[in-house]
Parts: C-alpha cells; structure tokens; sequence
C-alpha cells in the first residue's frame, strides 16, 4: 500500500473560484480516486491562501476585516467542491495557528542553517496609505514610449520590462498620491548559496520527479548567469500587511508567498490534529507521518506557479530538516472556446452558474478528462465539443450497453445475469477477454495521468461491445421463444461489459459509478480489484444513469443571465456579481482607446491570403494594422476611407510585422465581413465614446 500526501495549489481567498480552479481539482481528483481504488490511503488536502496584500487592501475597500473577507470566500467553498464531486479529506487555511507554528519554525531553522540574511531595500511608499507599494499599485508613464497608466513592473504597450522606481511621473494605485522612495530592511533567503543549488540539481534531476518539459525549465533558472541569475528571495514584508509576524523582526511579516506552501502542511496537521487522519485509517501522529520515509508528498499545480514549488518550496523544507516533495505535477491552463481567461476574475464559464442550472458535474468532468494528459498543454473547452462529447460518449456508448440489456434482464429472467463464459460463440461474449487484455493498460494511463487515453482505450471497448450487440440483435431474438437461452447470454454480457467499464470510469464518474454500483449489485466503496470477482448475481431494476445534455443549456451557460441569488451571490460585492452576467462598468469601457481612422494605405500580404495590411491616422500617429479583411474587401475599396480603431489594443508580433492595433468590423468572417465607418464629418483622432 502507498501512502499519499496529494495537494491542489492553494487558492486565493479573494474570489470564488474559477473554471480554472474546477479544473485542476478535477485533474487531482481523478487521480487520487483511482488510487483509493487501488487500495491506497490518500490524504487529500488543500486550504485557502489567505494572506497578502490584495486581500488586505480588498477587506479595506470593503470597509471589514480581512477574516471576515476569508471567511466569507471560505464559506462559499463547500457548494463548490461538493457541486463537482471534489473528494478532498480535509479544507483548512493559512491564517490558523498550525501555519503560524510551522511557517516560523521553518523560518528559524533556515536561519539556523545560515541561509537567511538581512539587506536595505529602498522601494516606492505610498506617503497617504502609509505602506510600501508592491508594483502593481504604482502606475506611471512608460520610460520608453511614453504611453500614460502603465503598471510598475511593465508596459502594455511596448511591452518594456523595468523597475516601478523607472515610471515617469508615477502614482499610487491607492491614493493617487505620488510616492516617495523609502528603505527598509528586508529578509532575504539565500537560493543562491551553494548548499541549496547542489540540492535543487539533484532534487531535479532525480528521474521520474517532474515532467521533463518541467524540469528543464526549473533546471533553465536555477543555472541562469549574468542578468538571468538566480536570485536571492526576498521574504520579508513590512506593515501595514496581512501575514505571519517574523518572530525576531518587529513590524514585519512573512511574504505571502513564503507561508502559503507551509499551509499544505498546516491542513494537513490539522487534518491530523482533529482526528479526521485517523478516521481515514492513520494510526501515526502528524510529526510521525511527515518523517516516514515511505510517505509520498505530491502536489498537483498550473504551469504559472512552477518557480515557487520547484525552487524554493523544496529547499525550503530540506533547510528546514523536513521532507521533500516526491512530485510537482504540472498542468497547462484552461481556455473557453480558444480564449484565455484571466487568473483574478476568471471569464468563460461560471463553475457555479454550471451548477445552478443543474448541468452534470459529470459531463465537465469526464469532458476534461477526455482532454487532460501529463503534459504542461493548455487545454479547451468548447461547447459544441462538450455536448457531442458527452451525448456520444457517455450517453450513446457507455449508459446505452446496460439501457440496452437491462429490461430483459428484469423482465425475462428475474433480474439474474449468467455467469461470464468468454468460450461462448455470441459475439458479446468474448469481449471480456479483449477488455482484460486492456486493464493494465488503463491502470497505467491512470497512473500517469494521461486521462485522455485512458478514456480513448475505454471508449474504444464500448465500441466493441456496441458493435457486438448490433450483431448479435438482442431485440430481435427476444421475438424469437426458441431463442430465450441466447437472449440470456447476450443480455448477461451486456451487464458484465457495464459493470467492467463502469469500474474503469469510476474515477472521473464516481456519483454515477456509485448508482451503476447500486444497480449492479457492487458493493462500495468500488475498488479495482473488483474488476476479478465475478459478477454472476442479479440487478436491481435499471434507472437512466446519465441524461443527454440539451445543448441550450450551454447558450444559457454562456448568455449573460440574471445571476440566480444564492447565497455566494447575494454576499459578494455588486462588481463581483456583475462579472459573473459578464456586464462591464463605464470605467471598464473607458479603458477602451477607440478612435476614428483614416485608412492612408492597405496593401496584399504575401503568404497571408485573408490579411491586408493597413497604414492609418489615427490623429496623432500612424499605425500598421493587420486585418483579416482580404476576401471581403480589396486595397482599392479601402483607401482613403474612414473607419474606428482600437488604439490601445496591445500590440502583436505577426509573422508579417507588429500589428498595432484593430479595426472594427461586423459579420461572421470570410465574404461577409462589414467595416464600420463614421458618419460625415468625423476626422481621423478623434475618441468614440
Ligand atoms: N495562491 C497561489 C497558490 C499558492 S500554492 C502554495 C495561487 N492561487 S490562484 O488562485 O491564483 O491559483 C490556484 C491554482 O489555479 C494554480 O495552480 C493555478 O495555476 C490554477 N489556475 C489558475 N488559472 C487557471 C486556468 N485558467 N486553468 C487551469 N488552472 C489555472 O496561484
Ligand atoms: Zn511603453
């Protein structure tokens, strides 16, 4: 038996979550279920990240206490996890007692270790807040174009990199004031010390850690020279702020970022420490556990938080004397129909408006499953996609093998099913054989977390089976009496392929395995093994398993519809329940630059046959706009002739060249595209609004 130690990164307690959050809870789900299945003890635990300061800034806007803010977040978490089957064992928080222990006792052993030292750091203060500002509440004018409103670390426009302290007449976020410079005494931890750098190539290099595209990009940093080397971490937070006090330096917290993967360990410890560990069949302590060699720490994250639990989360527990991660299991982003969606607001899908309307969690679980794999991938979700997916899969391959036997089975023989016998001549029974032939094969895709083959090989058998029965015509012989003695075998069949594939699902579908269980006379909860006992018994009368999902309710998904009121829409603020109808502010429309254009010049683009390339006027400039407009309009009908423009639009490296901006038009795409244009007597410059 393993012993499993399985994490989800730790979310922000600033918002609900995601699709993106759904996701990776899905992916770590599945996984810790099939090996529950397999008859090892997991302890699946994550907690809410609670600490930093947009959480203590979004509690002042909001005129409360930032545990009141965690605490509301948290109390939505339930309806969530338990909507979408996520089979955590314990939910906990990095603002407790446990994460205050074990986040100073870390501290103090790497200062014991000699891998902590203190240095000035001079940054902006925001002299009417009265805090140091982290970058992205200061915004200013880019030094390089000039563009205004830009953030403190980087500009949109011409995608500059620079220091906060670079900006052009820059200003606070928060107040508005101008910010002063200020130094302060930060703490640092030494990741470049040469302890930690042996350590970590070793911890990388050990096969079978990470995924090799991860390893090399961890690899990539920790061996970065000159301007890309690695850096010291900067670990030290001054107040205002909310966190973890440093034992020994007044007035100062930890980084938010310091004490959120000890909180993997503090849920976990208080999992222990309230006994739910034992119940779950763990006789040792926390401390025992953590120190037993053949315990395995696995943590499922996304690809955009690999530096922290690649680099520094594992040296920081061998400093500390503690365990180290076994795997870092990385996954690629979700996107809606090819769109990225933001971290912080989350776009696309609402996972809780997916539960109001009553829509399976299971369709979203075996979709993505179907998708998932153990690459770094981003994966899709398209809504065409999802309900064939899910109707032809699920509905017409697996649910219809028993719709297909089942009322036979109960109304011509009592509900009894054959014993297997894989020598039979019916096509139906040799199924058996070839889907054993197939099990190990699944099991490994399980193990390696490539769902989407695993579900290939399992789809691929029910194919089998249907094309089996076709053959075999059970509706037709049940017209026949001679033939009642083959309508029991071919039935009997039927329900022993169900009850095999219904194993086989049962980590991406565990609510209608559990009902298929019921069915089918398994008893819970289902283990692997149970794919050798026999299954010759009887079945309970059959009930449909799974609906078809009816594709309206994906435009209903996606329409901006009145927010239904439960109760974590009727507590959160009304900026958070507008973006969950997809409305925008004014503000938010104001940040749109859009400007009437004059087209000087459109040109063919050789080697892009649906682009022209524009030159405009926009008022105080030109720009070079590609626009996929060709098989709509010719150069000729275009020059000299005015249109709107999207001015602030980020700019994009295209084969061709930068494209610096968008033109408006209406229509589907192709021959059917329809510019717009301003009425008489607008001018090239100026703002639509
Ligand atoms: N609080 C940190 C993690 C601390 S772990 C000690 C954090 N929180 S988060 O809420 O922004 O993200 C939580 C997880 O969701 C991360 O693993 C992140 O990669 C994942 N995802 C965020 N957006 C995502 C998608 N669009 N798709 C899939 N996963 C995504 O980072
Ligand atoms: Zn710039």
């Amino acid at each position: 038996m393993r012993h499993l130690f399985v994490t989800t990164a730790l979310p922000y307690a600033n918002g609900p979550f995601h699709i993106g959050h759904i996701m990776e809870y899905i992916q770590a789900d599945i996984w810790v279920r099939f090996q529950r299945m397999l008859g090892n003890r997991v302890h699946f635990v994550c907690a809410d990240d609670a600490h930093g300061a947009p959480i203590m800034l979004k509690a002042q806007d909001e005129g409360i206490e930032p545990e009141e803010l965690i605490a509301r977040i948290a109390a939505d978490r339930p309806q969530y996890l338990q909507g979408f089957a996520i089979s955590f064992d314990h939910w906990h928080s990095t603002h407790s007692p446990e994460n205050v222990e074990l986040s100073t006792d870390i501290y103090r052993k790497l200062k014991e270790a000699g891998l902590i030292y203190v240095k000035p750091v001079e940054q902006f203060f925001d002299p009417v807040k009265q805090m140091f500002l982290p970058d992205r509440y200061v915004k200013g004018e880019c030094p390089k174009c000039h563009a205004k409103d830009q953030y403190g670390d980087a500009c949109e426009v011409c995608s500059t990199v620079y220091a906060p302290t670079d900006l052009i007449n820059p200003y606070s976020t928060l107040s508005g004031a101008t910010p002063v410079r200020k130094v302060s005494d930060h703490y640092f931890f030494k990741l470049s010390d040469p302890r930690c750098i042996e350590f970590l190539d070793e911890w990388l290099g050990t096969p079978g850690r990470l995924q090799p595209a991860v390893a090399n990009k961890a690899r990539e940093w920790l061996k970065g020279e000159g301007e890309h080397a690695l850096a010291d971490w900067d670990i030290s937070r001054d107040a205002p702020y909310f966190g973890i006090p440093m034992p020994d330096a007044p007035g100062k917290y930890f980084y938010v970022w310091l004490d959120a993967p000890v909180g993997y360990l503090a849920s976990l410890k208080h999992y222990f420490d309230i006994g739910k560990a034992r119940a779950n069949g763990e006789t040792r302590s926390f401390e025992e556990f953590m120190a037993a060699p053949e315990v395995e720490q696995i943590h499922f994250i996304g690809k955009d938080i690999i530096y922290f639990h690649t680099l520094f989360w594992p040296a920081m527990l061998k400093f500390a004397g503690r365990k180290v991660p076994n795997h870092v299991f990385v996954h690629g982003f979700i996107t809606v129909s090819g769109a990225k969606m933001s971290k912080s607001r989350g776009t696309g899908i609402s996972p809780l408006r997916y539960l109001e309307l009553g829509m399976n969690p299971e369709w979203l679980r075996y979709y993505l499953a179907a998708k998932l794999n153990a690459n770094v991938e981003d994966i899709d979700f398209n809504p065409e996609d999802f309900v064939a997916r899910v109707n032809s899969d699920l509905v017409g391959k697996y649910v219809n093998i028993a719709s297909r036997a089942a009322g036979f089975i109960t109304k011509r023989f009592e509900g009894r099913v054959l014993p297997l016998d894989p020598t039979h001549e019916a096509a139906t029974a040799k199924w058996s054989t070839l889907a054993r032939e197939r099990e190990s094969r699944i099991r490994d895709y399980y193990e390696a977390r490539e769902f989407g083959k695993a579900v290939r090989e399992i789809m691929d058998l029910a194919d089998e089976m249907n094309a089996a029965i076709d053959r075999e015509k059970p509706w037709e012989i049940a017209k026949d009496a001679t033939q009642t003695e083959r309508l029991h075998r071919v039935c009997s069949d039927c329900i022993h392929a169900f009850r095999r594939l219904t194993l086989y699902l049962a980590p991406i579908l565990p609510r209608t395995a559990e009902k298929a269980a019921s069915f089918l006379g398994l008893s819970l909860p289902l283990r692997w093994s149970q794919l050798d006992e026999d299954a010759a018994g009887t079945i309970q009368p059959y009930t449909h398993l799974i609906q078809r999902v009816d594709p309206t309710l994906l435009d209903k998904l996606f329409e901006s519809a009145p927010a239904a009121q439960t109760n974590a829409a009727a507590s959160s603020s009304a900026a958070a329940s507008a973006s969950h109808r997809g409305e925008i502010t004014i503000d938010d429309f104001n940040k749109l630059d859009l400007r009437i254009a004059k087209i000087l010049k459109a040109e063919t683009v050789e080697g892009a046959d649906k682009l022209l390339k524009l030159t405009l006027d926009i008022g105080d400039a030109q720009r070079t706009v590609f626009a996929g407009i060709r098989a709509a309009y010719s150069p000729e009908q275009l020059t000299g002739r005015l249109t709107v423009v999207v001015a602030n639009l980020k700019p994009r490296k295209m084969r061709f060249g930068v494209s610096e901006g968008m033109v408006l038009a209406a229509g589907p795409g192709g021959k059917d595209i329809f510019l717009l244009s301003p009425d008489a007597g607008a001018t090239p410059g100026m703002k639509v609004k």
